[in-house]
């Protein structure tokens, strides 16, 4: 089966949201990617209402799993032991066959090109975008995040950006900046590219 289909691009509230369709069939999941401080957690509370989908966080799971907040985890095993674990954790969510499920990712979760992969296969990939300001503001309010707990956190969020975005972009098949729009807004802009992009691998499915 052929890919014929294009980048396209949508606007809508005043925004451009770049989509690549793919149609190789994943899950009818959709999954959030981004850096730290992006709105996962909020816009994929707020799609998990709209579609009545459950909503499955990574960070969560494993601390469920492991029985032991994020901070202590670096702590107590480094962030090499928190990178195994989150890609044990996608390994078991693809082996699952979840599907209408929302998945919220942490932020380094597709750094490895394995968990990159395997999030394409298992549904619809949103890159969440947000300036460093923005980000910078969201994730002063708590200190759950080690490694933002540095002298300078502004300039480590620069450092990472730069080494993810190419990868966030990579993985993604829609990428939206969410600067200036409302929760609403960006999830319903999420809900009719993700409509599109499932009912295009049905049609093209079934030639
Ligand atoms: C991380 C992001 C965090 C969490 C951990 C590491 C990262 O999740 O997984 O602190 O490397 O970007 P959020 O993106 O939900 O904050």
């Amino acid at each position: 089966m052929k890919n014929t289909f294009a980048p396209y691009s949508i606007s809508a509230y005043g925004s451009t949201m770049t989509a690549t369709p793919c149609l190789k069939s994943p899950a009818k999941n959709i999954i959030l990617v981004g850096f730290m401080g992006c709105g996962k957690s909020t816009i994929g509370r707020e799609l998990s209402q709209l579609l009545c989908y459950p909503l499955i966080d990574t960070d969560q799971l494993i601390t469920e799993q492991e029985g032991c907040s994020i901070p202590s985890l670096f702590e107590t095993h480094g962030e090499a032991h928190f990178r195994q674990l989150e890609s044990n954790v996608l390994r078991e969510l693809s082996a699952e066959s979840e599907t209408r499920h929302i998945i919220s990712t942490g932020g380094g979760l597709p750094v490895s090109s394995e968990n990159a992969e395997l999030l394409r296969k298992i549904g619809y990939v949103v890159w969440l975008q947000s300036s460093v300001d923005t980000i910078l503001e969201r994730t002063a309010k708590t200190s759950n995040r080690p490694l933002l707990q540095c002298e300078d956190p502004r300039s480590k969020i620069q450092e990472l950006l730069e080494i993810r975005a190419p990868i966030y972009e990579a993985c993604s098949h829609l990428s939206i900046s969410t600067e200036g729009l409302s929760v609403n807004e960006v999830s319903q802009g999420i809900l009719d590219s993700a409509r599109y992009f499932f009912s295009n691998i049905n049609t093209n499915s079934k030639n």
